[in-house]
């Protein structure tokens, strides 16, 4: 019922989300403060997010965990328990204002169960946790290691717990209110509790241009609670491969970091790829390390940059020149185009997909 009733208003969706917000800010203008400044309907999180959620829980028990998790995170936002009634509402009223004469009753009872279904479990989720809402940071260095690269270190003001690989997300206040977008940690847990990312600018980005460009010393930003599961299992005796894409290489790093620090025994091998040589903005630690670690070796490569003295193709191609590949753990972190290629290449290779973890930073394709 809930996706035969959606195909009625599906053709009129900016309309519908821009009823919805109206109808959700007008009766509660304190709400309007909760979003990006810049909402145009294309870039509205939220509704889609919702619609989207409501129609693929069919079953709820078994996304559980993930709406703690979404629950756990909406307290970034500032969102408060009684919040979901009202967008609630404001949902099905956008609806059944453009759906016509067909919506029914029984669409309204519909959804409003879904939606409830769903909300409890976000409230559970943001009820159990006990961290803060957000942490607040301070940068504390910045580093333009290529044209639209930076690596940054930041300083939070009180402990923040995650594990390698983990990822958080980040708003930075002053160029760019309440827009959060996930960035991978660059190192492995640290005594003195800092954190790296590494970051590109993409295109016409908001948070990435801001980070890159205009961040400096001194600024604080927030970061959220972090999340992910890319970890090592330290109980695997397998060698290691770690396959990355641009930025992708953030959270090799901080799995590499975690190694050096108790591997004795495995291989590992990192392979990065990049269009061009000004790309590979970490080579110079990475040869460091390897200098370091006998257990490790690297391979760089770039896609658009005949005249590289290192490997040439994409990096999916590049490793399928190594190997073999047999008995190896996989981690590949890059864009979706990267993260997709190999897998595929990993899986003509043969390569279980039960050892391979990944993070993609963009939809697959
Ligand atoms: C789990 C995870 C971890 C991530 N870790 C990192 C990281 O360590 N370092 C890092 O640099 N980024 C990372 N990202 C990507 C990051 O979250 C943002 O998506 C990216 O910085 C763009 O945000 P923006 O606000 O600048 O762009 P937006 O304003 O959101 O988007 C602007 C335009 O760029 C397009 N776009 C968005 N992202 C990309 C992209 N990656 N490549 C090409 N086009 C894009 C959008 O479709 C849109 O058209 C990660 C993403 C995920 C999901
Ligand atoms: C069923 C209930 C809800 C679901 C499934 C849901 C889901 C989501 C998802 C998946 C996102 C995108 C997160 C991201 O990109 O990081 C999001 C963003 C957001 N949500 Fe919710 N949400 C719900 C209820 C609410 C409520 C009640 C509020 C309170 C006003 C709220 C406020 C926000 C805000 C402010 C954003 C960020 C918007 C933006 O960046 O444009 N959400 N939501």
């Amino acid at each position: 019922m809930l996706k035969e009733s959606w195909t009625l208003v599906e053709e009129h969706q900016e309309k519908v989300a821009g009823y919805f917000y109206a109808r959700i800010f007008l009766s509660h203008p304190d709400l309007r403060e909760l979003f990006p400044v810049h909402m145009d309907v294309q870039r509205s999180r939220l509704l889609n997010a919702i619609v989207t959620a409501v129609q693929t829980l069919d079953d709820p028990e078994k996304f559980d965990e993930y709406l703690k998790a979404l629950g756990r995170d909406h307290k970034k936002f500032h969102v408060e328990p009684e919040h979901y009634e009202v967008v609630g509402g404001a949902l099905i009223e956008a609806m059944r204002a453009h759906a016509g004469e067909q919506w029914g009753v029984e669409y309204d009872q519909a959804w409003a169960d879904a939606y409830a279904v769903i909300a409890a479990r976000m409230l559970a989720g943001a009820d159990a946790d006990d961290n803060p809402p957000y942490w607040y940071a301070e940068v504390v260095a910045h580093e333009r290691r290529a044209q639209d690269i930076a690596v940054f270190t930041v300083q939070p003001m009180q402990p923040l717990e995650f594990r390698a690989g983990q990822y958080l997300s980040l708003e930075c206040p002053k160029y760019q209110p309440r827009l959060w977008r996930t960035y991978s940690v660059a190192n492995a847990p640290r005594k003195d509790n800092t954190l790296e990312f590494h970051v590109r600018s993409v295109g016409a980005g908001w948070v990435s241009s801001a980070l890159v460009r205009r961040l400096q010393i001194g600024d604080m930003i927030k970061l959220a609670a972090p999340m992910g599961t890319m970890n090592l299992d330290r109980r695997s005796t397998r060698d290691v491969v770690f396959i990355a894409g641009g930025t992708g290489l953030a959270p090799i790093k901080s799995l590499l970091e975690e190694l050096t620090r108790y591997n004795r025994t495995r291989w590992v091998h990192v392979f990065i790829g990049a269009r061009d040589r000004e790309d590979l903005y970490d080579l110079a630690d990475l040869n460091r390390l390897a200098a370091r670690y006998p257990w490790l070796s690297v391979v760089e490569a770039c896609s658009e940059d005949p005249t590289f003295p290192g490997e040439q193709g994409n990096i999916s191609e590049v490793v399928a020149k190594y190997g073999p590949w047999n008995n190896h753990d996989f981690f590949v972190s890059g864009s979706g185009a990267m993260v997709k290629s190999t897998l595929k290449t990993l899986a003509e290779l043969q390569v279980p997909s039960i050892r391979i973890k990944y993070d993609s930073f963009t939809d697959l394709p």
